[in-house]
Parts: C-alpha cells; sequence; structure tokens
C-alpha cells in the first residue's frame, strides 16, 4: 500500500493493536521548527557532522562543539512540540501502550506529553563531563556561552550520542524489546540511514510488526513497508489519531 492515502488496514491494525512504536528522527520536530540533517537546508550541507558531533572535534576545537550545541539548544529550547508529537501522545488514549523511540535529543515528544520516550542518540538537555562522566543534568549550562570544567579538570560536553561513540546500552535493550513486541511500527520522519537505529523497523518486520512509513521522500527502507504514507508527519498523525477515534467511539 503505497502513497499519501492513509489506509483502513492501517486504523483497523492500531484498533486491535496491543503495543504500537513511534520511531521518529528529525522529520517528527522539522514542523517546530528545528532544522533536520539531510535535507537540502539541513544541518549536514552547512556543518561537518565529523568536525562537530565526534569526540575528536570536541577535544581539538572545545569552545567551537560547544557554541554549535548552544546555537542548536537556542533553537531547541524555544522550540514547541507541534500537531505530529501530540497526536503520538494522543495515541496513548486509544491503544493498551504506546512506545516512543527517537533519534532525536529535542525532547519534544515528553513536551508532547508522550510517556515512554526512548532517547536512542541522547539529549541535548543534559551535560556530562568528557573525562569523569560526572553528569550535569540541570539546565544551568544550557545557556552558558563557555564550555566549562568539571571539578575533575575534564571538560564538560552535551549528552549526546557522537558519530563513533556507542549508543546508550539500557536504551538499545528496551528499543529493541518494544520493536520486537509491537503490533503496528510507524516510522517517522527519518531518512533511515543511520544504524543500528535505522535496523528496528527490520526487527519489527521480522516480528510481525505491520510497518508504516510517514515521510514525504523515500528512503532506503521504503520498499520493506507495509505502507507508506507521503505527508508530513504533523498532517499524518493528527489525521491518523482521528480516524481511529472515530472508529473506536462507532
Ligand atoms: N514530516 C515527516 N518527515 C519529514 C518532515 C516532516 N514534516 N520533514 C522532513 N522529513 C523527513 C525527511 O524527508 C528525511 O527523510 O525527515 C527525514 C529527516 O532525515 P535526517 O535529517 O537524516 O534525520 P534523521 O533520520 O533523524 O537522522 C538520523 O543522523 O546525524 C545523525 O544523530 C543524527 O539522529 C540523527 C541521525
Amino acid at each position: 500500500m503505497n502513497g499519501t492515502m492513509i489506509s483502513n488496514t492501517l486504523i483497523d491494525r492500531l484498533a486491535n493493536a496491543r503495543l504500537v512504536v513511534a520511531f521518529t528522527g528529525a522529520g517528527v520536530s522539522a514542523e517546530s521548527g528545528v532544522a533536520t540533517f539531510r535535507a537540502t537546508d539541513g544541518l549536514w550541507s552547512r556543518f561537518k557532522p565529523e568536525e562537530l558531533a565526534n569526540v575528536q572535534a570536541f577535544l581539538a576545537n572545545p569552545q567551537m562543539v560547544w557554541e554549535w550545541y548552544q546555537a542548536r539548544r537556542d533553537v531547541i529550547l524555544n522550540a514547541r512540540p507541534n500537531p505530529g508529537h501530540i497526536a503520538i501522545a494522543e495515541l496513548e488514549e486509544l491503544v493498551p501502550k504506546v512506545s516512543v523511540i527517537t533519534q532525536n535529543i529535542d525532547g519534544l515528544h515528553a513536551a508532547a506529553g508522550s510517556s515512554e520516550v526512548i532517547e536512542l542518540h541522547g539529549t541535548i538537555r543534559k551535560n556530562f563531563c568528557q573525562s569523569c562522566g560526572k553528569r550535569y543534568d540541570d539546565d544551568a549550562l544550557l545557556t552558558v556561552e563557555d564550555v566549562q570544567r568539571c571539578g575533575c579538570g575534564g571538560m564538560i560536553r552535551p549528552q549526546v550520542v557522537w558519530f563513533g561513540e556507542n549508543l546508550p546500552e539500557d536504551a538499545v535493550t528496551l528499543a529493541e524489546e518494544r520493536s520486537i513486541a509491537a503490533s503496528v511500527f510507524l516510522s517517522i520522519g527519518t531518512s533511515s540511514v543511520v544504524y543500528p537505529a535505522a535496523g528496528l523497523p527490520l526487527i519489527a518486520r521480522e516480528y510481525g510488526a505491520y510497518l508504516v512509513e510517514v515521510n514525504p521522500e523515500e528512503t532506503p527502507l521504503s520498499h520493506s513497508m507495509h505502507e507508506t504514507i507521503r505527508l508530513a508527519s504533523g498532517e499524518a498523525l493528527p489525521e491518523i489519531v482521528a480516524r481511529l477515534r472515530t472508529l473506536k467511539s462507532a
């Protein structure tokens, strides 16, 4: 089933679902004004990830990397959940369990009210010491201009998974468990090119989930989907929730 139509099959599957996974990427936050990475005007078209989003870059140019994250924090801390985030949170009223597995670091799913959010790539809202690992979870550092030193002398960095680093083990384990158990797996706003995250839809499909892609563009996983919805998430997700609500109230 391809195209922008939202099928009755999907709504029926959701109505009978035990567990729905919403797997999201930067596209779900685009309508909140947060730049994606690989769009034509995305972050990676203006900055080189290898110069910014990795430990070597941070150790070589801590102030530059810190300032880049502060600039992103400026946008993210002023961003609000959009109708796509809100629809995912509202889904919890209509199905027994919803699990959000996100690659995003902006915290907008939690802000929209989603109760289970698995942050595979960390969060821009917290920091830790690169040397001793001490966590700095409070907001104090989110607007500080200069990179700060920990009491141990190490440098403090955002709690974001950088290229070449491992994803948080507990997050990966739970994300795999939820993907295996999913009745419906919605892959929303992700280019599906960064592994291991991009492997989750395939795990879900292997264990029998109904696999749906919500993305205005094709991705390398489009051909693996049972259904593709070529719409923005802020348009498709509220419509899905509205149709499910109608079906359940009938
Ligand atoms: N609604 C749905 N999808 C959208 C929207 C929208 N309004 N706008 C853009 N998209 C889609 C784009 O078509 C694209 O496929 O969102 C996707 C965004 O892809 P990326 O920018 O590559 O973001 P993402 O998939 O989250 O990147 C994965 O790469 O750089 C790393 O760690 C970073 O978590 C990130 C990971």
